[in-house]
């Protein structure tokens, strides 16, 4: 597998308890590279373009809310098989049922508040590393 990038936020219950160290330390031990990366406040309507796939969802509201509520850090990783490996050192959406050692087995509080997003295929990860970062802004 050739070398490939993921996007990825830290969701604002991390932020808030002030986890951005320990959640960039599980990712690099995984063996990804933070190649850019920046804390933001996302507007709800920043949000809700975001998350724009979800918006019959159920949950669309509360999530949208939750991602606006405070900073987020967005960040872009980079590493062999860096989309899966993410998804890996992530854990389970629910954290109830996320493997040992995941962050958000470690970090998360609920389904919502679950501290990471990752993107899980390669064309959502252009898509969703072109919403937040320009090309200047990757510096592998
Ligand atoms: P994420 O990887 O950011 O992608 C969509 C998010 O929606 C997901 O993580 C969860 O945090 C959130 N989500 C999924 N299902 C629910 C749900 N039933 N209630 C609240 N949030 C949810």
């Amino acid at each position: 597998m050739a070398i490939q990038r993921t996007f990825s936020i830290i969701k604002p219950d991390a932020t808030a308890r002030n986890l951005t160290g320990a959640i960039n330390t599980k990712l690099e031990a995984a063996g990804l590279r933070i190649v850019a990366q920046k804390r933001i406040h996302l507007s709800l309507a920043q949000a809700q373009a975001f998350y724009a796939v979800h918006s019959e969802r159920p949950f669309f509201g509360e999530l949208t809310e939750f991602m606006s509520s405070a900073p987020i850090v967005a960040q872009v990783l980079e590493g062999e098989d860096a989309i899966l490996k993410n998804r890996e050192v992530m854990g389970a959406t629910n954290p109830a049922d996320a493997a040992d050692g995941t962050i958000r087995k470690e970090f998360a509080l609920s389904l919502g508040e679950n501290s990471i997003h990752g993107s899980d295929a390669p064309e959502t990860a252009a898509e969703e590393i072109a919403y937040f970062f320009s090309g200047l802004d990757l510096v592998g």
